[in-house]
């Protein structure tokens, strides 16, 4: 995961090239200063045509239309079908109206559980109670290795059972996280597949993979979470050559995600879409907008693609009276600026306004020196439960995405995802690798919660 100080700043893109790739910049101010261009777009890689968006962005999109519109053909492999002549293997092909918690239970996955179980082992008394009552709170999964596909299946099948059990249907919370070149502008959370190495192949197998499980189970509501960090990378984090190198992997590995889990009938999904202090702050708004929406068309217009991710795994507030100080400087402060910020240009670009908020871990403000660390922030705690009582109509439900208690990033400064957040004086230390568990951090977590457990 990735929130860095590079966040802070507005778009800084960077191409060298006179010819841009399919997706990438072509034009805009900022760009075309930086290029040297006094007037127009630079060229696109064939079989694409530089786009106008706004004054700040123009993009090379696939196909050879001069204006906004973009495609609705496919623009991944040649396995991805249009959602719209695909067959649904179970659910319908049209979303239900309105809010997609709503009606269901959510599953609590059991590798969770076992986390917690296993660390409340170690606690006694208030403490361990607290811990144990964490069990019970929905947390999202992240599959973030292929490896850990099958265990969908399991939870499905566990799931599928539980809704019939209890004649109320279950919604499972999955993230979506094994993009070739993970984690781009950071360390801490590389991943197991790379560009230069059949990465887009091997993706676009990992989503098969998980497609295959999910079609067995239609009668179970699958709530996704598609791929932290990636697509804000894309917005702010040009600049950093991983990421300028991944931009077209990344877009047509989210775009093969989407189509295809659109094709099941029975998944939701939502896009990550950082947090307040990254494409929250003014400057990075509209080409935020812009991206997911050109994104979001490309792609066919998903149907079940409900709206945007914020604040996964990050600390900020959903709503203050009294800003962090490190907030200072941007009038979005808190999650709720931000989609209200946000959601006008969303709409009026064409995608759909509607967001999930994490919460699992923002229960205490003003820990952060900066707002841009992110790795293990010290004196954490939980947040506001799950619930789709937001007050919020655009927001349909606070999550919990980011299991409280597994690590952000290992702070042993000789491994070889090692990143610099992860030392710093406001990261809890020594920390293991990301994704495992951290217990001195689930404990930080358990008692600082607010609400109290
Ligand atoms: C890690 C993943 C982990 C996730 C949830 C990420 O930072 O890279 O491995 O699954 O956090 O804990």
């Amino acid at each position: 995961m990735f929130v860095s100080l590079v966040a802070l700043v507005a778009i800084l893109p960077v191409f060298v090239n006179a010819q841009s790739p399919v997706y990438g910049q072509c034009g805009g101010k900022r760009f075309q200063a930086l290029v040297g261009c006094s007037a127009g777009p630079t060229t696109c890689a064939a079989g694409s045509t530089c786009t106008y968006s706004n004054p700040y962005y123009s993009q090379c999109l696939p196909g050879g239309g001069t204006t906004k519109t973009t495609t609705t053909t496919p623009v991944t492999g040649p396995t991805s079908t249009p959602h719209t002549t695909s067959t649904a293997p179970g659910g319908s092909q049209t979303p239900d109206a309105g809010n997609p918690f709503l009606g269901h239970n959510i599953y609590l996955t059991p590798f969770y559980a076992a986390e917690v179980a296993a660390a409340a082992a170690n606690l006694t008394g208030t403490t361990q109670t607290k811990a144990l009552s964490v069990a019970k709170i929905p947390t999202f999964t992240w599959f973030d290795t292929v490896a850990k596909v099958p265990s969908l299946g399991t939870y499905l099948a566990d799931a599928s059972a539980q809704g019939k059990a209890s004649g109320t249907p279950m919604i499972v919370e999955i993230i979506v996280y094994d993009l070739p070149d993970r984690d781009c502008a950071a360390a801490a959370s590389n991943g197991e597949f790379s560009i230069a190495n059949n990465g887009q192949a091997n993706y676009f197998n990992y989503i098969d993979q998980l497609v295959a499980q999910i079609k067995q189970y239609p009668d179970v509501r699958v709530i996704a979470i598609i791929e932290p960090d990636s697509l804000a990378n894309l917005v702010t984090n040009l600049n950093v050559s991983k990421c300028a190198n991944a931009q077209t992997t990344y877009l047509a590995c989210v775009t093969y995600a989407i189509q295809q889990l659109n094709k099941l009938g029975n998944v939701y999904s939502y896009l990550d879409a950082g947090h307040a202090g990254w494409l929250g702050w003014p400057a990075n708004l509209s080409p935020a907008a812009q991206l997911f929406t050109s994104l979001y068309k490309n792609a066919g217009s998903p149907s079940f693609v409900r709206g945007l991710a914020t604040n996964v795994a990050n600390y900020n507030s959903f709503s203050t009276n009294s800003p962090d100080p490190i907030t200072q400087g941007n009038a979005n402060y808190d999650e709720l600026h931000y989609i209200n910020a946000l959601a006008p240009v969303l709409q009026s670009a064409g995608f759909p306004s509607h967001f999930i908020v994490d919460q699992g871990r923002s229960g205490v403000q003003n820990i952060r020196q900066q707002w841009g660390d992110w790795c293990n922030v010290k004196g954490a705690g939980f947040g506001t439960r799950p619930t789709t009582n937001t007050g919020v109509s655009l927001v349909d439900a606070f999550v919990w995405a980011k299991p409280g208690g597994e690590c952000d990033g290992t702070s042993n400064t000789s491994a070889a995802r090692y990143d610099y957040h992860c030392g710093l004086s406001d990261a809890d230390q020594p920390a293991p690798e990301a994704g495992t568990w951290f217990q001195e951090y689930f404990v930080t977590l358990v008692n600082n919660a607010n609400p109290p457990l």
